[in-house]
């Protein structure tokens, strides 16, 4: 699959699944913009890209800013001469009951994800509707469609991304603008191994699940099998497909979506 001359933005891409994207996009000929509220793993990110021949340009930035994720879209659309595909990633996780969910940590919770998707969304979506054409990849996860007791006010704003998705996929499909949504299911990135107080709870967490059989397939998925549907979405093999969401989770869900 060649990305040879797209412009891609990924939220989120200093590490873990971001990080993956960004990196595959570079590969397969893409200038990346690679955006994240961590600025040393903006410049790791953005130095290896380039090591490894990709194109590169990094910004710094909190996506639940929404001044400042408008800020960042503008000047990567200036420095990159446009942006054909947002991958909205960023992302936050912490376990807590709701009576441990503070105004605080739900305002941040929904914030990153759904006031990060939205705005950064909303900066993209002109120069997309101008030039007729654009692919915006949502991360939604399984924890929005099926819900995870413990970890309530992720699972709404994930919930959320799904309403965004399908609604923009309408919204947008005039234009030319494919909208969709990848879910994953459990993935080994650091988010999962930072989810509880200590990373020994987090893992023990992990084993127990899977041996618990909460995975059919038997393990936590690796971030480029995340990265690999999200290539596809945005893809022009994709030419048909808006408004869905795709679900690489092991097996762990089996619904009707
Ligand atoms: N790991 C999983 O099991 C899993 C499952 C389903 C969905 N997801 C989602 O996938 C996405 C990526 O998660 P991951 O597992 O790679 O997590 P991760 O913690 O490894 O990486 C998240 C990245 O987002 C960045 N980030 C966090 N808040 C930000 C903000 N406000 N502004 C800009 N950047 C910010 C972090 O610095 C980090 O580099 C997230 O949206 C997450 O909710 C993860």
């Amino acid at each position: 699959m060649s990305f040879s001359g797209k412009r891609v933005v990924v939220t989120g891409a200093g590490r873990g699944m971001g990080r993956s994207h960004a990196e595959a996009f570079a590969a397969r000929g893409a200038t990346v913009g690679v955006v994240d509220i961590d600025s040393a793993l903006v410049d790791e990110a953005v130095g290896f890209i380039g090591q490894t021949g990709g194109a590169a340009h990094g910004v710094a930035c909190d996506v639940a800013d929404a001044a400042a994720i408008t800020e960042t879209i503008a000047g990567l659309e200036a420095s990159m001469g446009g942006i054909d595909i947002l991958v909205n990633n960023a992302g936050i996780d912490e376990m807590r009951t709701i009576e441990e969910v503070d105004e605080a940590s739900f305002d941040r919770m929904f914030g990153v994800h759904v006031k990060g998707t939205f705005f950064a969304t909303r900066a993209a979506v002109p120069g997309m509707k101008a030039r007729g054409s654009g692919k915006i990849v949502v991360t939604a996860s399984t924890a929005g469609m099926t819900g995870i007791a413990g970890d309530s006010h992720y699972s709404g704003a994930k919930a959320a991304l799904l309403g965004l998705t399908k609604a923009w996929a309408k919204e947008f499909a005039p234009f030319g603008i494919h909208v969709n949504a990848v879910a994953p299911g459990a993935t080994m990135t650091e988010m999962v191994m930072t989810k509880l107080p200590t990373r020994e709870q987090s893992m023990a967490r992990v084993q127990e699940r899977l041996d618990a059989g909460a995975v059919p397939l038997g393990r936590y998925a690796e971030p480029s099998e995340i990265t690999a549907v999200v290539l596809f979405l945005a893809s022009e093999e994709a030419s048909f497909i808006t408004g869905q969401v795709i679900s690489p989770n092991g097996g762990e869900m089996i619904v009707g979506i």
